[in-house]
């Protein structure tokens, strides 16, 4: 039986639909005449609870519905495995609009009912952004479900998720394996992707202090990891007419869990070279219209140049959440034909501020 409603994330042109059963099965996706499995190498799965299964984004957003095939394991075994009989649920899907909503939620630290909350005061959205640590540590498999549960609860399965990692997701005895609950590009965090007219960039700083940091215990290897999506930011710039310069595009927004033009204090003051490199590519070549952060627990949004900016902010910068203890607040985006209206709303029922931003 399906624990949640499916999350159905963003991930380039296709969908990653993750679905999770309270035993191990067999998952499948039915979208229009075709039906798409969970394998590896052709070996469907059934060593875990959770799947990702790949639909392609053009056949989602043609059929707008689709259903979900799952069938629990009795005993997989060399010859005949044994399973029960298939159950299948079923689900509309709502293709992202022109102009659409979106609301924003960060730093959830496992605190699902305020954020859900939050974004209930903001009404009907069009898709969801999970920008990190929504989850408090990955040190059980529960946790990672915070992360389908506050989905779930928001989207029913029907839109669409863009999701990033924040630097507690890598924290825990289970954080290797996060990488079977998220959707990933070329195996990587880093992707790109598009809703409608939108073109979004989802960045991964990892953890927020050096590797050596006693914090780690010598777990971390985030250097080289984040020299290597410099690289991929480069490649991105080299394909931009597929990318940001597509036909239809005309909202660019980074998404990164850290705001990682901030001039931190130590020991969170890591990595000035790269994160100034990733910002002057992003200024000379992408021209976003804004980037959207969490992390810092307080809400805001800064300007290049700002008190703040020590690595040269290539747009506006938005930290899209307030968390603090029992209080949490997102924010909502409409977006326009000139930019966006940021709207903050919180989990005690009010709407907080308004932003224009035009780009
Ligand atoms: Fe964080």
């Amino acid at each position: 039986m399906l624990i949640f409603k499916p999350c159905v994330f963003r991930c380039g042109s296709n969908y990653k639909i993750a679905v999770t059963s309270d035993n191990y099965s067999l998952a499948a996706v039915k979208a229009g005449d075709d039906i798409y499995t969970d394998n590896s190498c052709g070996i469907i799965r059934s060593a875990c609870k959770t799947h990702i299964i790949e639909v392609p984004g053009e056949i989602l957003d043609r059929e707008k519905k689709y259903t979900v095939i799952e069938r629990e394991i009795i005993k997989r075994k060399a010859y005949c495995t044994e399973t029960k009989p298939e159950k299948e649920y079923s689900f509309d899907f709502r293709p992202v609009p022109e102009n659409p909503r979106c609301y924003h939620i960060a730093d959830s630290h496992n605190d699902t009912g305020r954020a859900v909350a939050a974004a209930k005061v903001y009404g009907k959205i069009d898709f969801l952004i999970l920008n990190g640590d929504i989850i408090e540590n990955s040190d059980t498999e529960e946790n990672f479900y915070v992360i389908y549960k506050i989905a779930s609860e928001i989207t029913g399965g029907e839109i669409p998720v863009i999701v990033t990692r924040g630097n507690h997701d890598l924290r825990g005895k289970l954080a290797e394996l996060l990488a079977n609950y998220i959707p990933l590009m070329n195996g990587n965090p880093y992707y790109s992707g598009r809703l409608g007219s939108i073109w979004f960039l989802c960045l991964d700083c990892g953890e927020d202090k050096v590797d050596s940091h006693e914090e780690y215990g010598l777990t971390a290897d985030f250097h080289a990891f984040r020299r290597k999506e410099t690289e991929y930011i480069k490649e991105i710039i080299n394909n931009k007419e597929n990318e940001y310069d597509a036909p239809g595009i005309k909202h660019k927004i980074i998404i990164s869990h850290i705001p990682f033009t901030f001039d931190y204090p130590a020991p969170f003051n890591i990595e000035k070279e790269i994160y100034s490199e990733w910002a002057s590519l992003i200024k000379e070549n992408i021209k976003p219209g804004f980037m959207l952060c969490g992390h810092n627990h307080k809400a805001g949004i800064y300007s290049p140049g700002c008190a703040e900016d020590g690595m040269g902010q290539p747009c506006p910068l938005i930290v899209g959440t307030t968390k603090q203890n029992d209080y949490f607040m997102g924010a909502g985006i409409e977006f326009n034909g000139s930019g966006c209206e940021i709207t903050f709303t919180d989990n005690e029922g009010k709407i907080c501020g308004r932003e224009i931003i035009n780009y």
